[in-house]
């Protein structure tokens, strides 16, 4: 009871955050014959595909006895309760009540709770506003499908909260020690960047022609055309990150979007789309697995991170220019989360410098 009450106080407590689209699974984890479970901001849901193959996503809580649905089975497109075998449509209906016969009259009218649903750029997502009904779309994954463009999620679930992990995917200083030797090296390099905060965004712009990313300069950029590097976050849950070499004769776009389950805990949808020409085919082969290498790094110091966090009663974070982009992550969502503790945010634009 105790827990129950924590986690509808992390969704209270995330306030506008709420009000988004959340992807729960790739499409391809989402079928018509077995109900699939996910967590968001706390709150289990039950997702499948109806009769048209759209995604239905309820409260995972039969109305009955408060079994978890996503336990049950699906049968003629309605998920069926694995206690006394309830059935609801994926409006939260119930449609029948086996110990009741044929008295479909006696069908309490409560529904189960429906979450509006969506399939989109290969995801599933979730509107998670509940009192408040949809207004825009999912996160535009830029699942590029020109020529010789490849592209592939990665899921991912790290222990650590979605700020934390946004402001991660944004980083640069950190990955010549997280990431020493596999993503970037220490040079002590400066490297200038313009950070632009909007109402909803972060763009940092990095002008850094001649740096470079570890397996594109020995690999995937031979020639050595100038790297456009971009970083952006869009609240309230997504980054991307942007190589671009030359005049996007080859690309390298990373595009990350993070569904809170808990207060630490945060599924992670990672978009990898590139573009290397002759090399694609030997991109295949070994990106996937150098991707997951990176992003374990970024598991390990995330957890870390969030286990230390926990130690402490909560204090400021200390900052120096190289933060900017993350006190203005951190100001967006915290005036979302929180309007009338936290000051609206301005939109500014600053140039800043640091060393890698
Ligand atoms: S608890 Fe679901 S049918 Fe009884
Ligand atoms: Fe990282």
């Amino acid at each position: 009871m105790e827990q129950q009450s924590k986690k509808s106080d992390f969704y209270t407590q995330s306030g506008k955050l709420t009000q988004s689209w959340y992807a729960i699974a790739q499409s391809k984890q989402i079928g018509q014959s077995k109900p699939f479970s996910a967590i968001v901001f706390g709150i289990p849901l039950v997702v499948w595909r109806d009769e048209n193959g759209n995604p239905q996503a309820l409260l995972d809580r039969c109305n009955h006895r408060h079994a978890p649905l996503s336990d049950g089975r699906i049968e003629k497109h309605c998920v069926v309760c694995p206690y006394h075998g309830w059935i609801y449509d994926g409006s939260g209906a119930c449609k029948s009540i086996p110990s009741e016969g044929p008295h479909v009259e006696r069908i309490p009218p409560k529904k189960v709770e429906q979450f509006p649903s969506v399939e989109k750029y290969g995801l599933v997502w979730v509107w998670m506003g509940r009192a408040v009904p949809p207004n825009g779309e999912p996160f535009p994954m830029p699942m590029k499908t020109s020529a010789g463009w490849h592209s592939y999620y990665m899921e991912t679930d790290f222990e650590n909260d979605v700020t934390n992990l946004v402001e991660n995917f944004m980083d640069v200083p950190h990955t010549v020690f997280v990431h020493k030797g596999w993503f970037r090296d220490p040079k002590q390099m400066r490297i200038a960047a313009v950070v632009e905060r909007t109402e909803n965004s972060v763009l940092v712009s990095y002008n850094q022609p001649k740096d470079a990313i570890s397996f594109s300069s020995k690999l995937l950029n031979p020639k050595g055309l100038p790297m456009v590097h971009t970083d952006h976050f869009y609240m309230p849950n997504t980054t991307r990150v942007d190589y671009v070499f030359g005049d996007f004769e080859r690309a390298f776009i990373i595009t990350s979007t993070c569904t809170p389950i808990d207060e630490s805990h945060t599924k992670v949808f990672t978009l990898i789309g590139y573009r290397f020409g002759w090399l694609n085919p030997l991109a295949a082969l070994f990106l996937p697995a150098y991707t997951r290498k990176v992003i374990t790094q970024d598991v390990d110091i995330m957890a870390l991170q969030r286990k230390n966090l926990n130690r402490f009663e909560p204090v400021p974070f200390q900052s120096t220019q190289a933060d900017t982009m993350h006190i203005y992550i951190e100001s967006l969502r915290n005036y979302a989360m929180d309007s009338e503790n936290f000051p609206k945010p301005a939109p500014i634009k600053k140039e800043i410098e640091f060393w890698v």
